[in-house]
């Protein structure tokens, strides 16, 4: 097996380059998609060296968890509320250091958040395979699971891996892995976790189908899956966030991956409460052991995609990485630091039983009654919620107010097509005011799908967003690391608004695969020129695509003056308002928003939501 990380921490530069910034703005810039580059850079997937969605440890003493588990009946909506960590934990099975402590309440966690919870049939032969809680792009689950345990009962100290194929943990070492944790993470206050999860990223599961751009989805699929994993712990009354500004070199070798494919991305910390304090103080700590078992071997052969090592190369922080760099919560000072509180969910449904029947709609049927607007608002509302990472500036182990809110990079777009009380059109989630913000009006449900390469899911929606991040905020507070940051933020609000959709009888997609500068140009953030518009509406126009605006609206288009631009793309032909509105902060050099590559504010995530058709594929 070829693992090229290795080459990454091997390299001399490792850990230097964070600050070089200009390397993610080239990164992004790399790997977004045109009209032209998916059809030049269409590529044959290699099947046969297709990797294994699964990683065991061979020969390392296997430990089963119990499968269909109970869990606590706690809503949905409920459980994100407890996300923010700013109420007490919705506690069923108490807390980490009663009873509940043991295996059993291990596997109800994974089960309720990473375990495989579906298969689907392959059509033309007799296979088929699995599907998962947690959703990931092209069903390749780049993302694998540690979980470090410390005086639970019914398993050892240690650090175990899942095993998500059979539900069951690997052991990896005995010993006191979570104080081990602590000190690699810098981290003094976590040493008496019960609990510290470690979460991985496989970058060549993904690229073996994405190539260079993977990068972006396995950042997304590490914020599906911690969000996945802190709600189905909060729901069990355990309440935790997520740390991810580490010394990444440290934390490699201390978890024994310096020679492998997997790259350590972020931590899921639950800091103990005062009474597993007293309990641990009983406990003798044992020094970690060495490590048990072989990693499989996930294909014949590893291809090197340079980019995406380059990129995950630059975000490398330093040893010491010290501590996370504070962001002022911008967007709390604009509305005087407290955010409007909406009315508690009108429906819920059992976390429980959402996580284990989500699925991800392979289309929308657009001929369903439409959401009401209600529901889209309460599921903006839950997707955008606080919730605790130390790169948010709110989780740093001391208790959690609602002053210590913290700090979001990603703004949603939203393109509404089937919502009652909502004119069709596109919009601003205002997440300091917790409201939409009307920018355009119109049916733009071809657009969208266009801009979400020609997908028609995001036409068919109820509703399809567009998340913005605040790329060059991110970049001056963490260096290149805040890229990941924001892709985690991205994938964090789209497990949300998955599972908030599936509450209220809903479907969603997450939609890593977009048009990036067409987005840009037609939310306004790119501003070349008509021209440049154009000619994406003529190139969309040469294959007979078609998804793009009326000769109507392409000729008032026109008439608009050169510099006073507006969404250009619109099937409506009716006079639309002006774009400036649209973006929200010009930078200071404008010159900044007419370089697709420094533009400072860029898409990085597409996501819809509607009725999803029948799946014939899904078994039963
Ligand atoms: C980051 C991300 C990007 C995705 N991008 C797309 C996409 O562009 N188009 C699509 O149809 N599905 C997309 N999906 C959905 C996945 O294909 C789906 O999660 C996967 O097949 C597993 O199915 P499940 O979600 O039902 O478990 C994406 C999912 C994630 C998490």
């Amino acid at each position: 097996m070829t693992r090229f990380l290795s080459r990454v921490w091997n390299d001399p530069a490792c850990g230097s380059l964070n600050h070089d910034t200009e390397r993610l703005f080239a990164y992004h810039q790399a790997t977004k998609h045109t009209y032209h580059s998916v059809r030049v850079g269409a590529r044959r997937l290699d099947w046969h060296n297709q990797p294994n969605p699964f990683r065991t440890y061979v020969g390392a003493p296997s430990v089963a968890l119990p499968a269909e588990p109970e869990f606590p009946t706690l809503g949905t909506f409920a459980a994100m509320t407890a996300l923010a960590g700013k109420t007490s934990a919705p506690v069923e099975f108490s807390s980490i250091h009663s009873e509940s402590a043991n295996l059993a309440w291990l596997g109800r966690l994974l089960w309720h958040s990473m375990a495989v919870s579906a298969w689907k049939k392959v059509q033309g032969n007799a296979g088929r395979y699995s599907l998962r809680v947690n959703p990931s792009s092209g069903n390749l689950h780049p993302t694998e699971t540690y979980v470090a345990v410390r005086a639970f009962s019914g398993i050892e100290d240690g650090l175990y891996h899942y095993r998500a194929d059979q539900h069951a943990l690997e052991l990896r070492s005995r010993g006191s892995w979570t104080q081990d944790l602590a000190r690699g993470l810098e981290i003094p206050w976590a040493a008496e976790s019960p609990i510290i999860m470690v979460m991985t990223s496989i970058f060549w599961r993904e690229a073996w189908k994405y190539g260079e751009r993977a990068y972006r989805y396995c950042c997304h699929d590490l914020g599906h899956a911690m969000t996945s994993v802190l709600l189905a712990a909060h729901a069990l009354g355990l309440q935790g966030g997520a740390v991810a500004h580490f010394c990444d070199l440290r934390l490699t070798r201390l978890l024994g991956l310096s020679e492998s494919d997997e790259a350590p991305m972020a931590f899921l910390v639950f800091p103990s409460t005062d009474e597993t304090r007293k309990k641990s103080a009983e406990i003798s700590t044992v020094p970690v052991q060495p490590f048990a078992g072989i990693p499989n071997e996930l294909s014949a052969e590893e291809v090197r995609y340079e980019l995406l090592l380059g990129i995950h190369a630059s975000s490398v922080l330093v040893d010491p990485a010290g501590a996370v760099p504070r962001v002022l919560a911008a967007n709390l000072v604009e509305s005087g630091g407290r955010r409007p509180i909406l009315p508690g969910p009108s429906r819920d449904f059992a976390l429980g039983s959402v996580v284990r029947r989500r699925r991800s709609a392979l289309d929308f049927d657009a001929t369903t009654p439409p959401m009401s607007r209600e529901e889209l608002e309460q599921l903006l509302d839950y997707a955008t919620r606080d919730w605790l990472a130390d790169w948010r500036g709110n989780f740093d182990g001391t208790s959690s107010t609602p002053d210590n809110a913290g700090t979001d990079f990603v703004t949603l777009y939203l393109y509404a097509h089937r919502v009652r009380d909502c004119e069709p059109g596109v919009y601003c989630w205002d997440r300091d005011h917790r409201k939409l913000e009307q920018l355009h009006v119109g049916n733009v449900q071809r657009v969208t799908a266009f801009l979400s390469l020609e997908q028609s899911l995001a036409g068919n929606s109820c509703f399809t967003v567009s998340m913005i991040a605040d790329l060059a905020e991110a970049a001056r507070v963490f260096g290149n690391r805040g890229y990941r940051y924001v892709h985690f933020e991205a994938g964090a609000i789209g497990q949300r608004l998955y599972l908030g959709a599936e509450a209220l009888g809903w479907n969603a997609t997450g939609i890593g695969a977009f048009y990036d500068d067409d987005v840009h140009r037609y939310l306004g953030f790119l501003d070349e020129g008509q021209e440049s518009v154009d000619t994406s509406v003529r190139e969309a126009e040469k294959a007979s695509i078609v998804m793009l605006g009326s000769p109507a609206s392409r000729a008032a288009a026109k008439n608009q003056k050169a510099n006073e631009f507006s969404p250009l793309i619109s099937e409506s032909g009716e006079e639309h308002p002006s774009n400036r509105k649209q973006v929200r902060e010009k930078p200071s050099d404008p010159s900044l928003s007419r370089n697709p590559g420094k533009l400072p504010s860029q898409v990085i995530y597409h996501f819809a939501v509607g009725r999803a058709v029948p799946d014939p594929r899904l078994e039963d």
